[in-house]
């Protein structure tokens, strides 16, 4: 299915994916500049009447939620959650690759507790191989023992620097991010499961069990695949 629009591929699935969105729902709000189209065209439909609640996935969802009219709740409150709309860095089949804003921590939570993950992507960030360096959240103290593990694992690791900030970058739990190359990834599942087995990994960004992938494309088109 195709639903035409008018402006740019991130913002097109966006704001088509915030059409899922009724009533009452309690809403995951992902973090990056794809779910900010979403998030932005949810405050547009609270300021016409749409009733709900979110979760926010990272400080920038908190604020851009805030910003945007939307009552915003927690997990303790609402363990359950109706439906999540989130980016992707990558995405292969209902598989993708989270973490480039260094969120796919508290992103991955909200996930596993929502009845739908609908993930939001232009058409660049689509491969039929996943191999986009994997996110890795690290605790501190566990730095060097976990680029041990991730080079046993076949990972080249690299901390990730901050922009506009001397040092490493320090997630919204106050973790290292580190991004680790596995070249291509035959197997994320199982991949995905190794890395959450090392000692000293808070959270890794490979995401199982999307159940939509709305794409967004340069003719401003949208692709709507259901898993
Ligand atoms: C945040 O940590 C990420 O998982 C983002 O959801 C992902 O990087 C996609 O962001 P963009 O939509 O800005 O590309």
């Amino acid at each position: 299915m195709k639903n035409q629009h008018k402006c740019n591929p991130r913002q097109a699935a966006g704001e088509c994916a915030a059409k899922l969105v009724e009533n009452g729902m309690v809403v995951g709000l992902g973090t990056g500049s794809t779910t900010a189209y979403a998030i932005k065209e949810l405050g547009r439909r609270v300021a016409d009447g749409l009733e709900i609640q979110g979760v926010p996935t990272s400080y920038q969802s908190s604020f851009l939620g805030a910003e945007n009219g939307i009552t915003l709740t927690t997990l303790d409150e609402h363990p359950e959650i109706d439906i999540d709309i989130d980016g992707a860095d990558q995405i292969a089949g209902f598989t993708a690759i989270k973490g480039g804003g260094a969120a796919h921590t508290r992103e991955k939570i909200v996930a596993l507790s929502s009845k739908k993950f609908v993930v939001v992507v232009d058409e660049s960030k689509c491969s039929d191989i996943l191999s986009h360096p994997v996110p890795i959240e690290v605790l501190p103290f566990a730095l060097k023992l976990v680029i041990k593990q991730l080079a046993e694992l076949g990972g080249k690791a690299e901390l990730r620097m901050g922009v506009s900030k001397d040092g490493p970058v320090i997630s919204d739990n106050g973790n290292f991010i580190m991004d680790a190359d596995f070249g291509r990834i035959d197997d994320p599942d199982s991949l995905g499961k190794k890395l959450s087995q090392c000692c000293g990994i808070v959270e890794h960004g490979i995401f199982t069990g999307v159940d939509a992938v709305y794409i967004g494309k340069k003719d401003g088109s949208v692709d709507i695949r259901e898993a």
